[in-house]
């Protein structure tokens, strides 16, 4: 891709659609929204709020490297915490889709809220070709609805521009090394945790999935190893599992690990018994709720990577 093209042509596109018009960008914490954010932005200025609400949903410490981020781009940004709003409209929601329209609808219905107040005509969206392939904008039938596509509702008041949407991850990490952002954070699902909690989400499995996936993230990191995505999936059976001399029942949590392109397709990474033998260990040392790991050694297709 030609980054100085592109650009010149999105400016050119940002400027006669939002000419003299506010807009609003909603920033996950992703590669894909903070490039968005950044293009806009800086056609844009002041007239571009970007904000990035905290869902409660996110992984541990992530509000904080936002933060950090946003501050290193000049962006007039603001941070929204959500939390106790997101967790409790997920209460005793099980079906995957259930919760992605949820998660999807409690954004929407904040970041309208925002761009109220802001004024905001538009709001920005760090939509990219494989999301509204997969959510059935294309070819493929629908597989997920994506938040940031399926589940919108249809009488949304504000407008969206999708300035990524025709381009590739590997095209959007690209413009994110010529922004200097972090272009090697591994991607994350828009509706955060609550698709790696299988069964109803609350705060109890919350923390619980928030450490374990700490540890596996600190492990990737010390044997260097350079995934596409890897994550921990809590599940909702629980199992047998003995602690001194007493019979217990723990959650299991599944590792996933998946090498890849553009996240179309997808292969579990063949990883060392060494490192999954460790990282089982701490899991189950440190957190006492867990006492099985199991690791995940499925393609994309026939499974998804995440797996709700
Ligand atoms: P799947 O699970 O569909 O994921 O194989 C493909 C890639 O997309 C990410 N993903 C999402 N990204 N909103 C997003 O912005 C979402 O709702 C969402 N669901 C999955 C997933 O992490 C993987 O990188």
């Amino acid at each position: 891709m030609n980054i100085v093209f592109f650009l010149d042509e999105k400016k050119r596109e940002i400027e006669k659609l939002l000419n003299g018009k506010k807009a609003i960008a909603a920033v996950s914490g992703g590669v894909d929204s903070t490039v968005a954010a950044k293009i806009v932005g800086d056609v844009l200025g002041e007239r571009l709020l970007v904000i990035y609400i905290d869902t409660g949903l996110m992984r541990l410490d992530e509000t904080k490297n936002v933060e950090g981020i946003l501050k290193k781009l000049n962006l007039n940004f603001k941070i929204l915490d959500a939390s106790e709003e997101f967790i409790s409209s997920l209460n005793n929601v099980i079906d995957p889709e259930q919760k992605r329209k949820i998660i999807g609808h409690k954004f929407i219905e904040i970041l309208e809220r925002e761009a109220f107040s802001f004024g905001a005509e538009y709001l920005i969206q760090g939509t990219i070709a494989p999301d509204w392939i997969e959510s059935g904008g294309g070819l493929r039938d629908k597989i997920k609805s994506h938040h940031n596509v399926g589940g919108l509702p249809e009488n949304m008041k504000i407008k969206i521009y999708e300035p990524l949407r025709d381009l590739y991850k590997d095209e959007v990490r690209e413009l994110a090394q010529h922004f200097g952002i972090p272009h090697d954070r591994q991607p994350f699902p828009g509706p955060g945790l609550a698709v790696r909690i299988i069964g109803e989400v609350n705060k109890e499995k919350l923390t619980i999935l928030k450490k374990a996936t700490k540890i596996l993230e600190d492990k990737v990191l010390n044997y260097k190893m350079k995934p596409w995505q890897y994550f921990v999936v809590l599940l909702n059976d629980r199992s047998t599992g003995v602690h001194g001399d007493q019979r217990v029942y723990g959650y299991t949590v599944a590792i996933r690990i998946v090498e890849s392109i553009d996240g179309m397709t997808a292969n579990f990474m063949k990883v060392d018994w060494e490192f999954l033998d460790e990282v089982s260990r701490e899991i189950t040392n440190k957190i006492p709720e867990i006492n099985r790991v199991v690791y995940d050694i499925t393609d994309k297709p026939p499974a998804t990577i995440e797996w709700e």
